[in-house]
């Protein structure tokens, strides 16, 4: 009787059954092989781009405990936006090169070269404002856009981009820690 189990077929085709066996194990094995290489490159690749750590810049702890940041949790992802908030203010060239032309030769390459983030925090408590040479409301968010094209001869990022975003919420950490009320103003020095 010919049956369909390898012991019932002929020597020649047994022989052809377990070559073929081979080649489907040995592809079985590559693929995971593959599978598991590509999810390891797209762990290490990937680092920079979904990093949820963010560089310690020099100045950060100090920032850090000047504005009580830690208010926010000590390793929340609020507190790590605010960092990297840090580096976009002090570092802009480094953190959104996207987003400038100036480079580490440049004597101003940064927001720090031109405001301090106390600047920003009263920015940020008076901002939604009409604007008369504008004739509109303007937003923090197309402030810091004005600065990234104007000030820092680039492009603008969208209000969702983190060299954005994230500099708002450091703006706004420091006006928390400076008790700064909607439209507060400095006093004069
Ligand atoms: C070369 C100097 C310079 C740099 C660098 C610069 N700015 Fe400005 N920025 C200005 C000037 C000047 C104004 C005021 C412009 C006006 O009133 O029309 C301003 C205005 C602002 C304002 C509105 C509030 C205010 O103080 O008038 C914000 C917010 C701001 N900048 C954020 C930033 C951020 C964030 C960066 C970095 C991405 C940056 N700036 C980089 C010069 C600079």
């Amino acid at each position: 009787m010919n049956r369909s189990t390898p012991s019932g077929l002929k020597p020649v085709n047994r022989a052809r059954f377990s070559i073929l066996e081979m080649a489907s194990r040995a592809s079985t094995l590559l693929s995971a092989v593959g599978l598991g290489a590509f999810v390891v490159l797209a762990h290490f690749a990937s680092a920079s781009v979904f990093r949820s750590e963010v560089m310690a810049e020099s100045g950060w702890q100090t920032f850090r405990a000047q504005y009580q940041i830690d208010y926010f949790g000590t390793d929340g992802q609020f507190v790590r936006a605010i960092q990297n908030g840090y580096n976009l203010v002090f570092h802009t060239h480094k953190y959104a090169p996207r987003f400038t032309r100036r480079g580490p030769a440049d004597q101003v390459n940064s927001c720090s070269g031109c405001h301090t983030v106390e600047d920003l925090a009263y920015a940020f408590v008076n901002s939604d404002r009409f604007d008369p040479k504008v004739q509109k409301r303007v937003s923090f968010e197309e402030r810091v856009q004005r600065c990234y094209i104007g000030s820092l001869d680039g492009f603008a990022p969208t209000i969702y981009d983190p060299a954005v975003r994230d500099i708002r919420l450091l703006a706004r950490a420091v006006a928390h820690e400076l008790h700064l009320t909607e439209g507060a103003m400095r006093k004069a020095r």
